[in-house]
């Protein structure tokens, strides 16, 4: 590796698992570029020194997964994103200085847009199953996009009812018993929630009373295709999958630190689909 090389990497604790890699990697040798890529296990007591240190340690930038995406936000100078969102996923020195962004939201947005060109004409509004970090992203997202009535629905009512406080009327703080009325003729769907995830327990949602034309997004990955999108599928609903988010949200940190902006292809989707089958 030349002194000219860029690099940089994920952290996280645990880290080891991250698809983040094999991601970044893909982009770095089809674009051609002297980059690198790496996976940085950090314990939340070295986090801060590291991040503050992160041109010492050899990187232009940073993906940040869990524990660390507060401590990321409180040890930077984030951008409206990040600061609204509460959480930054991505880091970069500018001038000297760390800033920070959060990609999640490009990232399901542009997982619905591959899915359902449009879909933000036709819906006024959305459910949106879950009230943490991964929700705050996808609220702002859909608010952004001018979607009026965001109904939360978290099995933490408080939890819902600080998103509202955090965004504003368009969010509708609901309980998990909601959730058939709020189906009811519903043209979007988004699952924030570890529900379904391998390894985590899986929920039944009826789906039967949404629109013909309604699309149901599930954040989770792990596995490919969740219950909740086959259940979406057999009912012939549009999905959006938690792999295009990822794909989505890593095309800003790749172009913020080596100056190009990739291009999600389905070469790219297959080859970490395959990698996740392994899984
Ligand atoms: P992330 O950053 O991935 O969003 P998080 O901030 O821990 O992770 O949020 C996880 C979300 O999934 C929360 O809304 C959580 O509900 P609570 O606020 O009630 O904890 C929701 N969640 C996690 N496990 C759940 C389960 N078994 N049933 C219902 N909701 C669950």
């Amino acid at each position: 590796m030349s002194s000219n090389t860029r690099a940089a990497c994920v952290i996280g604790w645990p880290a080891k698992q991250s698809r983040s890699p094999k991601l970044h990697g893909y982009w770095i040798k089809r674009h051609k570029i002297e980059g690198d890529y790496r996976i940085e296990e950090i314990t939340p007591e070295a986090f801060p020194a590291f991040v503050k240190n992160l041109t010492e340690n050899g990187y232009v930038g940073a993906n940040i997964t869990m524990p660390h995406k507060d401590a990321a936000l409180a040890l930077s100078d984030p951008d409206d994103r990040a600061r609204t969102i509460g959480a930054a996923n991505t880091l970069w020195v500018d001038n000297g200085r760390l800033r920070s962004t959060n990609t999640d939201v490009t990232g399901f947005l542009g997982s619905l847009d591959v899915a359902a060109p449009g879909w933000d004409e036709r819906c006024q509004g959305a459910v949106v199953l879950g009230a943490g970090g991964a929700a705050r992203a996808v609220v702002y997202g859909l608010i952004e996009r001018g979607i009026k009535t965001v109904n939360v629905v978290n099995r933490t009512f408080e939890k819902a009812v600080m998103l509202r406080d955090r965004f504003g009327p368009n969010v509708q703080p609901a309980h998990w018993h909601d959730i058939p009325s709020l189906l009811d003729g519903g043209r979007l769907l988004i699952n924030a929630t570890p529900l379904g995830m391998k390894g985590h327990p899986d929920h039944a949602i009826d789906l039967s009373r949404m629109a013909d034309d309604a699309l149901v997004s599930d954040i989770v990955y792990v596995p490919l295709k969740t219950s909740l999108q086959a259940a979406a599928e057999r009912r012939g609903l549009k999905t959006a999958n938690g792999l295009d988010m990822l794909l989505h949200q890593a095309v800003r940190g790749f172009q913020l630190w080596f100056g190009i902006k990739p291009e999600v292809t389905r070469e790219l989707f297959d080859l970490l689909a395959a990698d996740i089958v392994k899984t």
